[in-house]
C-alpha cells in the first residue's frame, strides 16, 4: 500500500467522524505488519474528556481484533466540511498509545502536507526519549 493510498483510506474514515462539539474531523488508517488496514475517526462526547481521537480508535479497533504489530499510520484532519489544508499531527496521548504497540525506530506516521503530498516521520522523532513497555522490563 502506498502512502497516498493510506492517506486516501484515512480520508474515507474521516467522513465518519462524530464531531458535534469541535467540528474538526480526523481520520486515520493503521497498517498491521500482516498487511491489514484498520481505520478510525474521532468520536466526541458531550462531557468532552471521553473524546477518542481517530488514531486511538484505529489502534484500539486493531488490538481488539487480535492485532498488536503495526508498521505505519496515516492521519488526515481538518475543519468539518472543508478539505484538510496541511498536516494534522497526532496529539500527545495518541503518540503515547503508539509507543505502547509500535517500535519507535520503525513505525512511520504519514501526514499530508499543504500541497496534499504524503510526508512521513518516525515515531521516535515525534516522541523523543519516549517511555514505553521496554522501560518496565
Ligand atoms: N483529534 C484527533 O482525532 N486526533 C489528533 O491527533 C488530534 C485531535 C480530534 C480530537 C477532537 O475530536 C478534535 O480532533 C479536536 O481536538
Amino acid at each position: 500500500m502506498t502512502d497516498k493510498e493510506m492517506l486516501q483510506k484515512a480520508a474515507e474514515a474521516r467522513q465518519l467522524a462524530y464531531i458535534p462539539y469541535s467540528h474538526f474531523a480526523v481520520g486515520a488508517a493503521l497498517l498491521t505488519k500482516s498487511g491489514k488496514v484498520f481505520t478510525g475517526c474521532n468520536i466526541e462526547s458531550a462531557s468532552y474528556s471521553p473524546t477518542n481521537c481517530a488514531e486511538r480508535t484505529a489502534i484500539f479497533k486493531a488490538v481488539s481484533e487480535g492485532e498488536r504489530e503495526f508498521s505505519e499510520i496515516a492521519i488526515v484532519g481538518g475543519k468539518e466540511g472543508e478539505k484538510p489544508a496541511g498536516m494534522c499531527p497526532p496529539c500527545g496521548v495518541c503518540r503515547q498509545v503508539m509507543m505502547e504497540f509500535c517500535d519507535p525506530h520503525i513505525f512511520r506516521v504519514i501526514l499530508e502536507d499543504d500541497a496534499g503530498n504524503p510526508k512521513s516521520i518516525l515515531l521516535e522523532q515525534l516522541l523523543p526519549l519516549g517511555f514505553g513497555p521496554e522501560n518496565l522490563s
